[in-house]
């Protein structure tokens, strides 16, 4: 994505409602308990919108991570995030160890490069045993009709990224862009 795409989907008032999702809605879509981020965790934030899950997470006393694939994206989180990582720059990053992440309102945003990138990169940051929740559309809502994706096709490519995924049986109907979305949990093997 360019910036000037980013800046566009961050400014365009139509777009304000997705790219400051509501945490507790969030976690609602992801069929997460609201406890789900607890004291003393390590959590992802992969793709910060307005931040609005880097100070909840913050605000719940555990450790978000924040992961955007432009830097513009940090300057809402500067004093929230424990550290801000380029999507790009997770491969030479030191391990983070986290023990969840959230993904919400942004693979829809990724072709298939910049899919596998992001889960690769997200991948070597999630501990033995953790969880990343992901949402994910089954069409490119930037109006360019770069792809289609299912929810086989995306376990495929959790597996070609090291990981491994479980499609949760929800599936949201998204009529404004004639699309669905449904809610995985990847982790690694
Ligand atoms: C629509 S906003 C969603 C923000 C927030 N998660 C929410 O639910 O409101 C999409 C965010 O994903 C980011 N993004 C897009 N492609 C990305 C990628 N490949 N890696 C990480 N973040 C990405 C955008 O810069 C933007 O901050």
């Amino acid at each position: 994505m360019s910036n000037v795409d980013w800046l566009k989907a961050h400014t365009q008032k139509k777009q304000r409602d997705i790219t400051g999702s509501l945490p507790e809605k969030v976690l609602e879509y992801h069929k997460l308990p609201p406890d789900v981020i607890k004291e003393g965790m390590v959590v992802l934030d992969i793709g910060l919108g307005y931040g609005n899950m880097a100070r909840f997470i913050r605000d719940k006393g555990a450790i978000p991570y924040c992961i955007d694939v432009i830097p513009e994206a940090f300057h809402g989180v500067l004093d929230t995030a424990e550290k801000m990582i380029l999507t790009k720059d997770l491969k030479n990053t030191e391990p983070i160890n986290a023990d969840f992440g959230l993904c919400h309102l942004v693979v829809q945003h990724c072709d298939d490069a910049e899919l596998r990138e992001l889960l690769t990169g997200i991948l070597l940051h999630i501990k033995e045993g953790g969880i990343i929740s992901i949402q994910v559309a089954e069409r490119d809502t930037c109006g360019r009709n770069r792809f289609l994706r299912n929810k086989k096709e995306f376990k495929r490519a959790v597996k070609q990224c090291g990981g491994d995924c479980v499609n949760l049986g929800v599936e949201y109907k998204w009529p404004k862009y004639g699309s669905k979305w449904f809610i995985s949990r990847i982790s690694r093997p």
